[in-house]
């Protein structure tokens, strides 16, 4: 789909859809996150699913983008992952992002834009008005993406140490 295309397919409403994730999504989810990282971790997902699918729902959200009529013959576009998080580290109650992809094939489509957006609003409704994420140093996909929706350097920074 060109850019042209996706502006027309945007404006009436009908590129993705956004739900949340049901059991049946796990092997999709598992596969485009094999494609972006390289390990599929289906185990992975099946705990994120129960942790964030299945228990206190109105603060964690698992989100898919399903094409929308023939846009695509995958079964899913892309995932995003998140919670509200209350009093950790002395911050008050604010969202984490802390799973996101979009497939390879369907980048710069505005498929990720729809997935933040989408999550940006289920965190808006739970009443908190600030959204967190980590990002590599190094990895500038996922700067431009995170800078190109707004979210700039926060007043946090992560500390670490190597155990012996
Ligand atoms: C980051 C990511 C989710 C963006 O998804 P996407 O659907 O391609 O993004 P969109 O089409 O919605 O782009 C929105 C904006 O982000 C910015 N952007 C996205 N990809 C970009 C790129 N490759 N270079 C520069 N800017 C980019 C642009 O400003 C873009 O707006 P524009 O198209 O109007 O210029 C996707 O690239 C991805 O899944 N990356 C890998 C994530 C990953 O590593 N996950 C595993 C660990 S969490």
């Amino acid at each position: 789909m060109n850019a042209v295309t996706r502006r027309a397919a945007e404006s009436s409403g009908n590129l993705v859809n956004i739900r949340a994730a049901v059991e049946a999504d796990l092997g999709s989810v598992a596969t485009i996150d094999e494609r972006v990282t390289g390990l599929g971790k289906l185990d992975y997902w099946r705990d994120v699913y129960e942790r964030y699918s299945t228990r206190r729902t109105k603060q964690r959200f698992f989100l898919v983008a399903e094409p929308v009529g023939d846009a695509s013959e995958k079964p899913l576009l892309g995932y995003i992952v998140g919670a509200v998080r209350a009093w950790e580290f002395g911050s008050e109650p604010c969202g984490w992002v802390f799973a996101f992809s979009v497939d390879p094939d369907t980048r710069l489509q505005g498929v990720g834009e729809h997935l933040f957006h989408a999550m940006s609003g289920k965190f808006k409704a739970t009443g908190i008005n600030t959204m967190r994420t980590m990002v590599a140093r190094d990895n500038n996909l996922h700067m431009a993406f995170f800078r190109s929706e707004g979210m700039t350097a926060g007043p946090y920074i992560q500390l670490e140490k190597e155990l012996d």
